[in-house]
């Protein structure tokens, strides 16, 4: 066993003495916190994502790219199925571009919201919501970031790179692109214009890539308003197990 790890603790220690010829391995940079402070920190953390909503008005106000590439770089942090990294951000700033999108994401959306594209289940979901096919934040917000997501990756010499759990990867980069947006206080919408095989064509990705959500980002408008949703509380989507499914354990001691 290696001398590193502590004695009893694992009979087979990762990185084994044979992975570790065969690949490059480093120690791990981590600190162990003081217990207030990472309470304190987990709070702070809540507090500022609880302030995060989705907006559909922005503001035209300029945004420096150096923001988008801050967030972009810390979304690229995210884990990934055997580290493919399977994910491009395309980001414009052109208003030729923008006008672009907009016009094919709404020609998108009047089908969606007018010609019965979506059921009348969806649309009951959406009515809080109030969206319909009118998408003008594509054109004044200052960015758009489109996600697209590798089918497969390409190697120098044209040759396929198998990816693997290419959704979650994407979803979870994404998420952490949206929470470093609104960390340093700006504001996007996850955008799912579908089909949005326009994005891929208007912004000339290759054929391997595909759309996984458009943001619009920047200042949220003056004044904007947002629904009024409520979040799920804790205990409707935490689930604590204290014993695997269907092995009875010793009756629960009562309360008096
Ligand atoms: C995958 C995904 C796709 C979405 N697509 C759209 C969309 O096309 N148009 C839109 O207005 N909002 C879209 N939204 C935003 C949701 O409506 C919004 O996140 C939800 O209503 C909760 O509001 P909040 O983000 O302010 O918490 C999408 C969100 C996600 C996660």
């Amino acid at each position: 066993m290696d001398a590193a790890y502590p004695a009893g603790v694992y009979r087979h220690p990762y990185p084994s003495v044979g992975l570790k010829a065969a690949h490059p391995f480093r120690p791990l940079h981590f600190e162990r916190l003081d217990p207030a402070v990472m309470r304190h920190r987990a709070e702070e953390f809540r507090r500022l994502m609880e302030r995060r909503r989705s907006v559909r008005m922005f503001s035209p106000d300029p945004v420096p790219r150096e923001l988008l590439e801050l967030a972009i770089g810390t979304a690229a942090t995210a884990p990934s199925g055997a580290h493919r990294q399977p994910w491009t951000f395309v980001v414009t700033g052109d208003p030729a571009t923008k006008r672009a999108i907009r016009e094919a994401a709404e020609a998108e959306e009047r089908r969606n919201y007018e010609e019965g594209r979506i059921n009348a289940e969806w649309r009951r979901a959406l009515a809080p919501l109030g969206t319909d096919w009118h998408k003008e934040f594509l054109e004044v917000a200052p960015w758009l970031v489109v996600v697209f997501e590798q089918r497969y990756g390409v190697a120098a010499d044209g040759s396929r790179i198998q990816h693997y759990y290419v959704k979650e990867s994407v979803g979870i980069a994404t998420g952490l692109f949206v929470a470093a947006l609104h960390t340093m206080g700006l504001a996007t919408l996850p955008h799912t214009p579908s089909p949005m095989a326009f994005l891929t064509r208007i912004l000339g990705r290759p054929e391997h890539e595909r759309p996984f959500a458009l943001f619009p980002v920047g200042y949220p408008l003056d004044g904007v308003e947002v629904p009024d949703l409520r979040r799920k509380p804790l205990d409707e989507v935490m689930v604590v197990v204290d014993r695997p499914a269907g092995v009875p354990g010793e009756p629960q001691a009562s309360a008096g």
